[in-house]
């Protein structure tokens, strides 16, 4: 991966809220640190006890010490704020945060989000991107979906987000979970405009079978 020369670092705000797939969050923030870029790290208290559950990794939600999910030479530009701290820097317009993006995004912050809620730093740094027309993702996971969920995701999809599912395709073979969480890992990426090479794209060299393919021949 190419790393950013200092002008060309481009800055992100990261926030794992309480859905399933922390693991989507930590790569995603892995992957953006080591191209050269900042990232502003929120967690709401749910993301936390996920991050407890599905990491073991137990973090104080006053003063979230998040930079020791990543490798020391990764962290000098990773920012972590608590979630209180609305003053914080993807809570403002002026503050040049390129992109938003909730990942795991639970069913609560994404209906708290489609309805403008605002009311801690995640719910806020999304409403700030919406406003100024920047982009947004959002990772929903859950299964099934209500009518209530789907609504919520039109909502947001209409007001200009990116509903970005955490669905992962298996056309690229994956062979460990790793494989699976890069897979969506590289999607958004690719809506953040950030070059990558952590899955291989189809069509790419060395493709797997497609059954598409025998069928033509
Ligand atoms: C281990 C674990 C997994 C969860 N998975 C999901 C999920 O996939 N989707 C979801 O919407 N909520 C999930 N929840 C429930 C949310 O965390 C809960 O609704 C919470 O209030 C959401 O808060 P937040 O939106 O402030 O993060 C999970 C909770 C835990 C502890």
């Amino acid at each position: 991966m190419t790393v950013a020369s200092r002008e060309n670092v481009r800055r992100f705000a990261v926030c794992y809220s309480g859905g399933s797939g922390i693991a989507y969050g930590i790569r995603l923030v892995e992957v953006l640190l080591d191209a050269g870029h900042e990232v502003h790290l929120c967690a709401t208290g749910a993301g936390l006890r996920v991050l407890l559950h599905e990491a073991g990794m137990s973090v104080d939600p006053d003063r979230p010490d998040l930079a020791s999910l990543f490798e020391p030479r990764l962290r000098s530009r990773l920012r972590v704020h608590a979630l209180a701290a609305v003053e914080a820097t993807p809570a403002s317009g002026s503050a040049g945060i390129e992109a938003v993006v909730v990942v795991p995004c639970s069913m609560g912050t994404l209906a708290r989000i489609a309805h403008g809620f605002s009311s801690n730093l995640v719910e806020r740094a999304a409403d700030v991107a919406l406003k100024e027309g920047r982009t947004l993702v959002v990772v929903p996971r859950e299964t099934p979906l209500s009518a209530l969920h789907l609504k919520n995701m039109l909502v947001l999809a209409r007001l200009g987000a990116v509903v970005l599912p955490a669905m992962p395709g298996f056309y690229h073979r994956p062979a460990t979970v790793e494989d699976l969480v890069d897979f969506v890992v590289g999607k958004i990426l690719d809506r953040l405009r950030v070059e990558h090479a952590i899955v291989r794209r189809w069509g790419a060299s060395s493709p797997p079978a497609s059954p598409w393919t025998e069928d033509e021949e």
